[in-house]
Formats: C-alpha cells, structure tokens, sequence
C-alpha cells in the first residue's frame, strides 16, 4: 500500500478550499458541504478491483488529508470493493469522518443492479457493510428503494422498519433515503427520523426542486447524486461558457452552483482521479455572479437544445 507521505504533499490551499464549502449537520456531526462519492473507486461498472489500486488509495488519502470529512459509499459498490478500500486507507478513521453508506440493492454476476429490499437482505446489508468497513456500529445508513427511474409513492414502510430495528439493536446510528419521493420520505418520518435524502440532481437534472425547499424548510440534508452527471459527465455549451469566463472548468462551475443552490446541499462528487479531485475540491471557492447564476439556470430550461442529459 502506498503510504500518504509518499504523495505529494497537500496543498495548504486545497485544505482551505474545503473549509470555504460550509457546513451542514448530518446526522450527529457537522461535516464540510463538499464532501466525496467513493463509487467510481471500484472498477469498470462499478463492479470489481479498480484499474489502479494505488491511486484509488492515494484519492482517499488526499480527500481526507484536504479536509473532506463525508465519505459516502456502499458495500454493493465493487461489490465489497469500495468500502474495503476505504477500510486499508482510512482505518482507524478520524473522529470526524461520516462515512454514510447505502443497502437495498445487490449486484449480478453481470454487472446488473438487482433490488435486494427483503427483511433478510437488508440485514445481511447492514452486516456487510460493517465487516467490510471495520465498525461495530454505521453511522448512516440510506435506504435505497427506487432504481435510477424516477422515484414512486409506493409504501416503503416494510423496509424502513427493518433498519429501525437494526438501529434499535445499535448497528445503525442514523437512517436516510436514496431514490425517493417526498410522499414516501412524510411515510418514513412517520416510523424514525429520517437525516437524509440523496436522490439523482444536478443543474440539468433538477426534477427535485420543490423537494430541495422542503428538505430546507425541515433542515435535512439533501445529498444529490451525480452531481457532475454520473457516467455520461454534464455537457453544456453554458456551462462551458460561464466555465471560461471565471477562469475555472465545467465541473468546478456545476458543484459551485450546487452550493449556491441551497445551504443544505451535500456534495458527493465520485472520482478515480487525483488530478479531477484537487479540480473538485476547488471548486468551493468559486464564487458564481448573479448573471452566471442566471444562465446556469437556464440550462435545465433548455434540455434538448443544449444539454446531454443521456444519464
Ligand atoms: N443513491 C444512488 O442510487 C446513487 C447512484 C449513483 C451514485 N451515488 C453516489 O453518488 C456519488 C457521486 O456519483 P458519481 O460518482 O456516480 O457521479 P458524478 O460525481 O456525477 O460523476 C462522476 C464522473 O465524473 C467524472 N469526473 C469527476 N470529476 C471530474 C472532473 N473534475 N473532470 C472531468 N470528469 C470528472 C468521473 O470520472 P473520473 O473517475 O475519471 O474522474 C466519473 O466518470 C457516488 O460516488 C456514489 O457514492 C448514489
């Protein structure tokens, strides 16, 4: 394994950088608004060893040395592949890390994503995820019910209650949602405290907007996935021009407007890259003028015209 002092040594910068995103209580710990979505450390398709076992480390490494302190992953990401990862590079890990992991999905031998919502498998979840991370107990744990369609209204109340007793017992600390409508968050808070909701978001995906207010209006993060665009990553002739006119890149410009978006905001940018980690952790010190602000919102107004959303 590659050890930290061997990498090139943080920029005091970056580290500052991270600072200027803001903070956002998740769960019991305040963490930093840019965070870090470990999925693309498993290999291609999610699934398998990654390509470069040693700059996968060394990402995790630099994101934790620059300040990230939420991880978010899930053992079904590999599968096991990138929690045990995140386990050789960060354990023991820091006291202030929130490292928020997901169950209610498994992985075919072909790569395929197969719900796994049953009593049994959202417990062998749960335990998976604790032997692959090296904890007694998680800290939150996202139940992932809908696919990456859109969200339904059907009744989650069966599987919200296994984690509820999952968390009685200790082995969860707190429970969030992923991929879900805000009619199923109301029947979820009636069974727990629901600290999260992490659904698919960003400034040409914005189908949650009315949700965002809500989550605001009851001080619940809300952690939008494919922040950049998932696999097909966000492209715009806009986002390119406004890109350019701050002297900054496309990407840093999308998470920018992601934080400006709303205070309750998480970001999870998900990279296998060093290089595109120290460009995303940048991107909290953009400040985004009104007049970029009001192109970068026209551009989920003109999808066909300007934007590939083919995510
Ligand atoms: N709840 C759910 O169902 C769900 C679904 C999907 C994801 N997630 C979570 O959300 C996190 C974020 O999602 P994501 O990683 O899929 O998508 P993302 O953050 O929108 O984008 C990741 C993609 O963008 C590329 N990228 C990252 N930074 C870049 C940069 N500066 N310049 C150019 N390309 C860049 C990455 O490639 P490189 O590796 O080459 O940088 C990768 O292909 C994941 O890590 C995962 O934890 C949750």
């Amino acid at each position: 394994m590659k050890e930290i002092d061997a990498q090139k040594p943080v920029n005091a910068t970056i580290m500052s950088t991270v600072d200027q995103s803001g903070t956002f209580v998740l769960g019991d710990k305040r963490v930093k608004r840019l965070g870090y979505g470990a999925m693309q450390l498993a290999g291609p398709g999610v699934f398998g060893p990654p390509n470069d076992r040693d700059s996968a480390l060394a990402v995790l490494h630099e994101s934790i040395a620059s300040g990230v302190n939420h991880i978010d992953t899930s053992d079904f990401y590999g599968p096991h592949v990138t929690n045990q990862l995140i386990r050789e590079a960060l354990h023991p890990y820091p006291a202030d890390l929130v490292i928020v992991t997901k169950v209610g999905a498994r992985r075919g031998a072909d790569k395929s994503w197969i719900p796994a919502l049953s009593r049994q498998e959202l417990i062998d979840a749960v335990h998976d995820n604790l032997r692959n991370l090296d904890l007694d107990s998680l800290d939150v744990v996202n139940l992932r019910v809908g696919g990456l369609e859109r969200p339904s209204n059907t009744s989650i109340a069966e599987y919200v209650a296994v984690l509820v007793e999952l968390k009685r017992n200790g082995l969860i600390r707190h429970i969030g949602l992923s991929n879900i409508s805000q009619t199923q968050l109301k029947e979820a808070q009636t069974l727990t405290e629901i600290v999260c909701v992490q659904n698919l978001y960003n400034i040409a995906q914005r189908d949650d907007d009315a949700f965002i207010e809500d989550l605001t209006r009851q001080d619940i993060p809300y952690v939008p996935f494919f922040p950049l665009g998932g696999f097909n990553p966000l492209q715009s002739a806009a986002l390119d021009d406004v890109a350019r006119s701050l002297d900054a890149t496309a990407m840093q410009v999308a998470l920018a407007w992601l934080l400006k978006r709303s205070p309750n905001i998480l970001l999870i940018p998900g990279t296998s890259s060093l290089q595109h980690l120290r460009e995303n952790l940048k991107a909290a010190a953009l400040r985004l003028p009104a007049d970029a602000v009001d192109t970068l919102d026209a551009i989920a107004r003109k999808p066909e015209q300007e934007t590939q959303k083919h995510i």
